[in-house]
């Protein structure tokens, strides 16, 4: 088994090259089967998450090779509809989009329901079924589903439809733009996510030919056509999570950092609570240099759905925060239980108090002890690096997978700036709990 090994105490300093956002990636690379051809597409992370996906186009007949560190061709010209297993779909949450594509492109889907982090009971789909139902889709009732853990949406023909979203879903949001794209008039998507990778899914599927207006506000209008053709050359944006990590990790660790391969107005949030702890961040066309240069505040964040701060960053600022002397704090309001690094974090000695479940009372400024700890999500695992690098002592982490599904080499990015961190195997009983 293998974990990271963390000797904390070096501060971070010269440059981190950012890659392709995961999270645009793996609605992109579904949304191939929309149409028949040859995709080139760019600035694809070489992640584990990115690696199922692989998987499953190939399931579906689709062809897949990597023709580039980051450049993947896939040939979508024999892609028949077929049902996706759990055991596929189960390793990562984004497979959910592939009932979007499939029924865009067959008015058939059978999916067994996704895997992927888990921030609450449950995570919930009802807004992609709301989306799909309002598409002309029928979907067996909820129970029906959760009792087989499989979706299957069936329409004669998928009709354009205004759908309103009470709450902003990212994943909601896509799903229905991949299904919508084929359908027959004209669709609006009210109270739509705006996430940069919203956006660079509606590029690209204009580049397919699509006709889709409005992404990254809060009203996506798309016309439905039926003559979508492959995309020959496409390159995905940067990730804003793996730009904002080394932005934190650079403050956390009273480095100086460059960070390159960004777009800086994706970082708007994470850039002003930077600064806000008192961090000089520099921002230049497509690079952001983080620095401090006297001693950091405490502050409070707030995640939102963007333009707010990212959930999926408020565990690395949470470490960020244990640094800087005083009470912080931090509120979620996008998940319901993403807190659960707390635990590990207190392994640490990090002084952190929660009066309910969806606020965090950071007491920074006492120093962070190496320890014994596991990734319990993505995120979370990232944040457990950071602890590390500002940490007393050597840190294990254990449960990596995670972090391996997000993190395109980590540890060979960070070693680059001077971090003390290296991969090793363990035997299975050995560290961490
Ligand atoms: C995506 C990201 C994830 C990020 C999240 C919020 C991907 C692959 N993952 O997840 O990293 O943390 O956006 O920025 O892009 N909800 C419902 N019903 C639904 C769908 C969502 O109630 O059908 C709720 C969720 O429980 C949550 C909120 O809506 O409270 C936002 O979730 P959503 O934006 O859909 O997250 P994902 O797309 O799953």
């Amino acid at each position: 088994m293998e974990k990271y090994v963390i000797r904390g105490g070096n501060r971070l300093t010269g440059e981190i090259k950012v890659s392709g956002a995961k999270n645009a990636a793996v609605a992109i690379l579904p949304a191939t089967i929309l149409a028949q051809g040859v995709f080139t597409i760019d600035n694809v992370p070489q992640i584990s998450d990115i690696f199922v996906l692989i998987d499953i186009l190939k399931t579906f007949g689709a062809k897949c090779e990597w023709i580039g560190d980051s450049t993947l061709r896939i040939d979508t010209t024999q892609v028949e509809n077929r049902e996706l297993p759990s055991s596929l779909s189960q390793r990562l949450r984004a497979s959910y989009y592939f009932i979007g594509s499939l029924l865009g492109r067959f008015n058939y889907a059978k999916v067994a329901t996704p895997g992927g982090c888990q921030f609450g009971a449950k995570r919930p789909i009802d807004m992609h079924i709301q989306g799909f139902e309002a598409l002309g889709a029928k979907i067996p009732p909820a129970d029906e589903v959760a009792k087989d853990d499989i979706v299957i949406a069936k329409a004669d023909r998928l009709l354009g439809a205004h759908i309103y979203y009470e709450k902003v879903s990212v994943g909601a949001t896509i799903n229905c733009m991949l299904a919508a794209v084929r359908a027959k008039g004209v669709t609006y998507i009210e109270n739509a996510a705006r996430e940069p990778h919203v956006v660079d899914l509606a590029n690209f599927l204009n580049k397919m030919g699509a006709k889709v207006k409005g992404a990254g506000t809060q009203t996506i209008e798309i016309e439905g056509c039926q003559d979508l053709h492959s995309v020959a050359e496409y390159s995905i944006i940067p990730d804003q999570i793996e730009a904002g990590t080394y932005m934190v990790a650079a403050a956390a660790t009273r480095g100086d950092l460059t960070i390159t391969n960004v777009t800086p107005e994706h970082l708007r949030s994470i850039i002003k609570s930077l600064r806000d702890c008192g961090a000089k961040v520099e921002v230049y066309e497509d690079s952001v240099r983080v620095y401090t240069q006297s001693e950091l505040r405490p502050c409070t964040v707030c995640t939102q759905p963007h333009p707010g701060f990212p959930t999926d960053m408020q565990s690395q600022f949470a470490v960020l925060l244990c640094t800087c002397k005083g009470d912080s704090t931090i509120i979620e309001n996008v998940w319901e239980d993403r807190f659960k690094y707390i635990r590990q974090l207190t392994r640490m000695q990090a002084q952190i108090t929660q009066p309910v479940q969806s606020i965090a009372i950071i007491h920074g400024g006492s120093a962070l002890k190496g320890a014994h700890v596991i990734a319990d999500d993505l995120r979370a695992g990232a944040a457990m690096i950071i602890a590390g690098l500002c940490a007393e002592g050597e840190t294990i982490v254990g449960e990596i997978q995670h972090v391996e599904r997000g993190y395109e080499n980590i540890v060979q990015k960070l070693r680059a700036c001077n971090a003390d961190i290296s991969k090793q195997e363990f035997p299975d009983c050995a560290a961490a709990e």
